[in-house]
């Protein structure tokens, strides 16, 4: 009864695939995430992940930014949305439009986002080739709270992932995205759980965590 009673609601906006949607739907049906998500809302009306909301019987909204004279009317139109269907915590999965002021003062600390990098480092669009042509050996992805600034915020989970000497952007945009879908149902789990605080711009975890975790990993290996 507990665990209904404070499921978190959930406002997802995507533009496109949609696959982190899909891992979102798929942990509440396995009852991994104790969640609701009261509407998908895209910004392109092609998004498939508009059909993946619907399979499931979630409401789906097509809000077109092109409809709106600026950034800040568009986004009054989601925090109406959003508001009116009581969205406690905003998902951005996939959804390639930069909020303003009005979005993220209207839900502080409550809208999440996911990078396909381990943030700070990548931020911006292309970063899955960016590591590559930058030899890095390692990549990842985060979920972090959306602040003011690009891909900038308090850091929730990361994930890491090795980049292979001879990846493609698409070889190693697969093994990100693999991630992707386990980081984000658990970021949002620990704000489900009340585990999340904020305080000076970090994300403090309250709570047991195993932290065991704590061999080095290296790329190439040592030998
Ligand atoms: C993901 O790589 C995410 O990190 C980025 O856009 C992609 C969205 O994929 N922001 P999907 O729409 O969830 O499949």
């Amino acid at each position: 009864m507990a665990a209904v009673d404070s499921a978190v609601n959930l406002g997802i906006l995507i533009s496109g695939h949609g696959s982190n949607l899909q891992a979102i739907i798929d942990a509440i049906m396995r009852r991994d995430l104790a969640a609701q998500i009261k509407i998908v809302i895209s910004n392109r009306a092609d998004a498939f992940g508009l059909e993946r909301a619907r399979r499931h019987g979630i409401e789906a909204a097509v809000i077109e930014h092109r409809r709106f004279p600026s950034r800040e009317d568009f986004d009054r139109e989601l925090v109406d949305v959003l508001k009116s269907h009581e969205v406690d915590l905003v998902i951005l999965a996939g959804f390639m439009r930069l909020l303003s002021p009005v979005m993220i003062q209207a839900f502080p600390n409550r809208i999440m986002n996911i990078h396909p990098a381990l943030l700070p480092a990548f931020p911006g669009l292309h970063v899955q080739k960016a590591a590559i042509d930058r030899g890095a050996r390692f990549s990842g992805c985060t979920v972090f709270f959306v602040a003011e600034g690009l891909d900038d915020g308090p850091i929730i989970i990361q994930a890491v992932v090795p980049v292979h000497p001879n990846d493609t952007e698409q070889e190693l945009s697969e093994r990100i995205l693999a991630q992707e879908h386990r980081i984000y149902p658990r970021a949002i789990q620990l704000y489900q759980q009340g585990r999340l605080e904020v305080r000076d711009g970090r994300v403090y975890i309250n709570g047991e965590l195993d932290l065991s975790l704590d061999q080095a990993t290296f790329n190439p290996p040592l030998r």
